[in-house]
C-alpha cells in the first residue's frame, strides 16, 4: 500500500480574519477547552523542543498542566536532558496536534523555573505511586536494568505517603509564549493560519499563507 494514497480533506472548522482582533491566551484557551471535551486521550500532551549544548534539536512529549499569566506550564526532572537543555538554551517550542479538530498550535518562547511553592503544590497534588516515581527516577540517565528502577522504586514503599518530599531536581517549568500560530485544517490544502507575535507586549497578529 503506497503512503502516496494516505490524504484527507479537512472540514471541520475555519479561522476566519477576524481572529486576528482575539486575544490569543483567549482563543488557545477555548480551543484548549474544546479539544478536552471531545474527550480524546492525553489531551494535554504536546511536543516540547528544545536545543541541545550540541545544537540539536529534541523533542519529546509532555503533558500541560496550567496556562497563567501568559505561559505554558509542564512538570518534569530538572536534571533530564530536556532540563539540561533549558539550562543551557532557556528556549522551547510547544507543538499541539488535535487532530479530531484538524487543529495545530505551534508556540515559542522563553522558558523559567515556576516557583519552588508551586512545584511543591503540584507534586503533592499527584498519586502517591508517582510522587515515589519522581522520587526513585533519575529521568535521562542510563540504568543497568529494569530491576535497579525497581528496587529503587520499592525502596520507596516503606516511606509513608505523608513523608514523600518533592525531589530538588524535580519541578515546574513555564514556557513564556513569545509567539502562538494557530492552523485549522481547510479543504483543497487552503488552510487557515492566524500567528500572533508578542511586540512591546501587544499581540501583532498576520494570516500566514498554507
Ligand atoms: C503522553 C505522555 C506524557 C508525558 N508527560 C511527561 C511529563 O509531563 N513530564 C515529563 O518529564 N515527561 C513526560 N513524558 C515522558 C517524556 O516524553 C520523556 O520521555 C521524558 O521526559 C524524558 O525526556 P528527556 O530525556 O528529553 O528529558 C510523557 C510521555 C508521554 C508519551
Amino acid at each position: 500500500m503506497s503512503l502516496h494514497d494516505d490524504r484527507k480533506e479537512y472540514q471541520f472548522d475555519q479561522l476566519d480574519d477576524g481572529a486576528k482582533s482575539l486575544n490569543p491566551m483567549v482563543l488557545f484557551k477555548e480551543w484548549l477547552e474544546s479539544y478536552r471535551q471531545t474527550g480524546a486521550a492525553d489531551a494535554t500532551a504536546f511536543a516540547l523542543s528544545t536545543v541541545g549544548e550540541d545544537g540539536l534539536p529534541d523533542a519529546r512529549i509532555v503533558l500541560l498542566k496550567d496556562v497563567m499569566d501568559g505561559a505554558l506550564v509542564f512538570y518534569t526532572h530538572y536534571t533530564s536532558k530536556k532540563g539540561r537543555d533549558l539550562a543551557h538554551r532557556p528556549k522551547a517550542h510547544a507543538l499541539f496536534f488535535w487532530r479530531e479538530m484538524e487543529r495545530q498550535i505551534r508556540i515559542s518562547g522563553s522558558v523559567i523555573k515556576v516557583s519552588e511553592e508551586k512545584s511543591d503544590a503540584y507534586f503533592h497534588s499527584r498519586p502517591p505511586g508517582s510522587q515515589r516515581g519522581a522520587m526513585a527516577s533519575n529521568q535521562s540517565e542510563a540504568i543497568s536494568s529494569r530491576a535497579e528502577m525497581e528496587t529503587k522504586f520499592q525502596a520507596l514503599s516503606e516511606v509513608p505517603d505523608e513523608a514523600l518530599h518533592r525531589p530538588a531536581g524535580w519541578g515546574g517549568y513555564a514556557l513564556q509564549i513569545e509567539r502562538i500560530e494557530f492552523w485549522q485544517g481547510r479543504p483543497s490544502r487552503m488552510h487557515d493560519r492566524i500567528a500572533f507575535t508578542l511586540k512591546d507586549h501587544r499581540w501583532d497578529a498576520q494570516r500566514l499563507e498554507p
